[in-house]
């Protein structure tokens, strides 16, 4: 009797100073992306990792993993749905299998330039897409600027035919696809990681990023030339599993979304600066010709790629086109 009383007292006191240890425990944020710490977005998961910590010190651990050192393309969707990630920062291009409105911002030259990106974004529309996968469970946060996209390739690529026949690498997108195919180009889909390594095998001939992108992977270093095309854009959705947010303690989630508001603020600032410093540095190299187009090419570039435009306007929804459109009249 006194046996059993003693092991149920040894009992509650173990249950009790678990659960104490439980609730001490820190709610860890893992925050994997594929690109390297000197981008927009490596900077953003490092600048929301140092906030976090500053302000939900004991609270909220964040652990940031760059480079797909934790999931690459393709797999890191999936964990933050299995909950083996909370944040990622995937680019717009890789939505497609989530929701088919957010095809949307790679239609070619759909934006004239990123303040355009920016008014669409802040608009009732753009507001309203972060909330397009909740029933798939995936909530977004924030749009994080990375910037215009521009073409790479072992070939001066000045018109629309200098494209002709030469593989160029795509992210899983749909529209892109379409995009090289209007230039009689071929695309082939592969994940960021694979980029540097395909272009210096010749698996592919080109590629399309933002020059942080290129510089940040070595990329110049195995392609002669860049033409400055701005021809579409490479932004991204902040998103976390939906199940996981709202199961937050409502003073860490609010805290959270503060945290959020301010680090987009300072990507979105800064981005456009990281591009220029990385296209400095290209420069410097040595290594790559950067073309720069006359408003009649850049023009014929529009004219080849915008049909694409029409091919999804049903998925998208001509209404969303129009409102993405209409934000490059200033306001
Ligand atoms: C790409 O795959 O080219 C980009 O989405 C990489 C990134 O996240 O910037």
């Amino acid at each position: 009797m006194l046996k059993s009383l003693r092991n149920a007292v040894v009992c509650a006191l173990a249950l009790g100073v678990s659960g104490l240890a439980l609730a001490a425990d820190p709610i860890v944020i893992k925050f994997s992306h594929v690109v390297a710490e000197q981008t927009p977005k490596g900077q953003g998961a490092l600048l929301f990792k140092k906030l976090v910590e500053e302000r939900l010190k004991d609270k909220v651990k964040v652990e940031v993993y760059p480079n797909s050192s934790l999931f690459g393309d393709g797999k890191e969707m999936e964990a933050l749905l299995l909950g083996d990630v909370q944040l990622i920062a995937p680019s717009l291009a890789k939505f497609e299998q989530y929701t088919p409105k957010l095809q949307l911002f790679d239609l070619p030259f759909l934006f004239n330039d990123i303040s355009a990106v920016d008014r669409f974004q802040r608009s009732p529309q753009g507001q309203e897409l972060l909330k397009s996968m909740e029933s798939k469970n995936i909530t977004g946060l924030a749009y994080w600027h990375n910037g215009m996209k521009q073409l790479s390739a072992n070939k001066k690529l000045v018109v629309p035919g200098d494209a002709r026949g030469l593989k160029f690498r795509v992210q899983a997108s749909a529209v892109l696809d379409e995009q090289f195919k209007a230039v009689k180009a071929n695309p082939r889909k592969l994940s960021f990681a694979e980029v540097y390594q395909s272009l210096q095998t010749g698996v592919v001939n080109g590629a399309e990023n933002p020059y942080s992108n290129i510089f940040s992977q070595k990329m110049h270093e195995v392609q002669k030339f860049i033409t400055e095309s701005d021809h579409g854009l490479l932004d991204y959705m902040l998103i976390t599993n939906t199940k996981f947010w709202n199961g937050l303690p409502p003073d860490v989630r609010t805290e959270l979304d503060k945290i959020i508001v301010e680090v987009t603020a300072q990507v979105n600032k800064d981005a456009e600066k990281l591009n220029q410093d990385a296209k400095q540095h290209i420069v410097d190299a040595k290594t790559t010709e950067i073309i720069l187009l006359t408003p009649e090419q850049r023009g014929e570039w529009r004219e080849k790629m915008k049909p694409v435009w029409a091919k999804f306007e049903g998925a998208i929804g001509a209404d969303l086109i129009k409102a993405a459109d209409a934000s490059n009249q200033a306001q």
